[in-house]
C-alpha cells in the first residue's frame, strides 16, 4: 500500500500541453489511496475540460477564486486546510513566476499560499523556457521556501525540439508524491504504540470499555511508519485495518495490552500511550451469561495496571510519550499527569461535549514537557498525527544523544 493511502492531495492544473496527462495523474493518485480534488487555472481550461477531470476525480473542480457555488460547499480556506499535500501537474513558467513571487489572483495560486500543506510543482515547458535564468531563479525561490520540484524529464517535446521540460509520467509523480510523507526522522527506532479501548470482560456477552474508536492510535502508528520507524500497534478491539509497514498485536483486556506492550518494551526506543485502557475490570468474570433476577446489580471492580505508568518505570526507559484525556482543567490535570507517571512528554486532550476528539476524524493537542507547552490545533489525525510523531522525533532525538547514549539513533 502507498503512503498516499488515505491522503487528501489537492491537484493543481495549469495551461500547458501536458495538461492532457492529469487526468492519468489523477487517477494514479487515487488508485494510490488518496482522495483527489482538482484546481485548474483558466488556461488549463484550452488543454483539458474541467469536466474530465470531475470526472475522474469524482469531485467538483474548482475554476475560479471567487465562485459562488464552490464557495458554498467546500470554500478555498476550507479546501486549502482539507489538503495533506498539493500537486501542481503540469506547472508552466508563468506559474511558477507567479508562485515564486507570491500572487494570489487565482484560483491556484491563492490555495498554494493559503494551504500549510507541503507543496509539490511537475515543471512542464518548452526546453528554452525551461533553461532560461528567470525560470531558474523562480525554480530556486521555490526549493528555497521548501517546494518540491519533480522533473522535468528530458525528450521529445510537443513543439518538436528536444531537450529537458517534459512533465514526468504519472505513475513516477504519485511515486515523489507518495516519498514526501517517508521522512526517514524515525529511520531504524522502534516504536511501540497503544491504541484504542480495552474490553473488560463481566460475562461473556458483556463488558465495560469506553468510547476510542483507535483512529488517533493508529494516526500516530502510521505517521511514525512514514517516518522510517519500526511500529508495533498494541490495539486495543477496533474495525480499523492496520496502518501498512506496521506490526499490529490485537488485545482485548488491558491485562492483554499490558502483557503485550511488556513483552515489546525491552528493545523499543519510543512508547506512545494513544489508548484509552480502562482504568477498572470486573473483580470477577462470570463464565455463564448473568441472568436479571433482581432489579439493581453491583459489580465490583478493582484497578487495571497502569501500562504507560509502568513502562516509564522502567530501568532503562524508552522516551515515553502519554496522553491525557481530560473534560476540564486540561492542562493543568494533564501536566500533572506528566508528573506521576513519570513520562517524558504528555499530549493534553481535550474531551467530551465537543465535536472532536474522541471517535471524531479530527482532534487538538497541547505537547507538555518539563519544557514550554506547545499547541496543535485542530486538524485531521492523520496530519496531527505527523506533527506530534515530528516533535517526539524532534525531542527523542535531542534526549538520546544528550542523556543516553545507549539509545542514540542506530
Ligand atoms: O481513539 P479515538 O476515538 O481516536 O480517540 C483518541 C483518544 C481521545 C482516546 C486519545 O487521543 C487519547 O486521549 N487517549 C488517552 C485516553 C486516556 O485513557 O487517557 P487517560 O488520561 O485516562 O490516561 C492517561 C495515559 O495513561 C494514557 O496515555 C493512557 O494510554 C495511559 N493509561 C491509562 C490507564 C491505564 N490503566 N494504563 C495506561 O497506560
Amino acid at each position: 500500500m502507498s503512503s498516499l493511502n488515505q491522503k487528501n492531495v489537492l491537484l493543481g492544473v495549469t495551461g500547458g500541453i501536458a495538461a492532457y496527462k492529469s487526468p492519468d495523474v489523477v487517477r494514479r493518485l487515487r488508485d494510490a489511496g488518496a482522495a483527489v480534488r482538482v484546481a485548474m487555472t483558466a488556461n488549463a481550461g484550452h488543454f483539458i475540460t474541467a469536466l474530465t477531470l470531475q470526472a475522474v476525480s469524482d469531485q467538483a473542480v474548482y475554476r475560479k477564486l471567487l465562485d459562488a457555488d464552490s464557495e458554498s460547499t467546500m470554500g478555498h480556506i476550507e479546501l486549502a486546510r482539507w489538503a495533506d499535500v498539493v500537486l501542481v501537474a503540469p506547472a508552466t513558467a508563468d506559474f511558477l513566476a507567479r508562485l515564486a513571487h507570491g500572487l494570489a489572483d487565482d484560483i491556484l495560486t491563492t490555495l498554494c499560499l493559503a494551504t500549510e500543506a507541503p507543496v509539490a510543482v511537475a515543471p512542464a515547458m518548452n526546453q528554452q523556457m525551461w533553461q532560461h535564468p528567470a525560470s531558474q531563479e523562480n525554480l530556486a525561490t521555490l526549493r528555497a521556501r521548501g517546494v518540491s520540484v519533480f522533473g522535468p524529464a528530458e525528450g521529445s517535446q510537443a513543439c518538436g525540439e528536444v531537450g529537458p521540460g517534459r512533465m514526468l509520467e504519472a505513475a513516477d509523480l504519485a511515486e515523489r508524491l507518495s516519498a514526501l510523507f517517508e521522512s526517514g526522522a524515525l529511520d531504524k527506532v522502534k516504536v511501540v504504540i497503544t491504541a484504542g479501548p480495552t474490553h473488560e470482560a463481566i460475562d461473556p456477552v458483556r463488558n465495560i470499555t469506553n468510547r476510542s474508536s483507535g483512529k488517533m492510535g493508529y494516526a500516530v502508528a502510521r505517521a511514525a511508519a512514514e517516518s522510517g520507524a519500526e511500529v508495533v500497534l498494541v490495539s486495543g478491539p477496533t474495525y480499523l485495518s492496520c496502518p501498512r509497514g506496521v506490526r499490529r498485536i490485537a488485545v482485548t483486556s488491558a491485562a492483554e495490552m499490558h502483557a503485550a506492550v511488556l513483552r515489546e518494551i525491552a528493545d523499543a526506543d519510543v512508547f506512545v500511550g494513544v489508548a484509552a485502557v480502562a482504568d477498572y475490570r470486573p473483580e470477577k468474570f462470570h463464565p455463564q451469561k448473568i441472568k436479571k433476577h433482581s432489579d439493581r446489580l453491583t459489580l465490583e471492580l478493582v484497578r487495571n495496571p497502569d501500562i504507560l505508568a509502568a513502562v516509564a518505570a522502567l530501568d532503562n526507559p524508552p522516551y515515553t510519550v502519554g496522553f491525557a484525556a481530560e473534560t476540564h482543567n486540561v492542562e493543568k490535570l494533564a501536566r500533572e499527569k506528566l508528573l506521576k507517571k513519570g513520562v517524558d512528554m504528555i499530549a493534553a486532550n481535550q474531551v467530551g461535549d465537543i465535536d472532536i476528539g474522541l471517535e471524531s476524524d479530527e482532534n487538538a493537542l497541547t505537547l507538555i514537557d518539563r519544557g514550554d507547552a506547545v499547541s496543535l490545533p485542530r486538524m485531521n489525525k492523520d496530519k496531527l498525527a505527523r506533527a506530534l510523531v515530528a516533535e517526539i522525533a524532534n525531542r527523542y532525538c535531542a534526549k538520546s544523544r544528550s542523556k543516553n547514549p545507549r539509545r542514540a539513533r542506530r
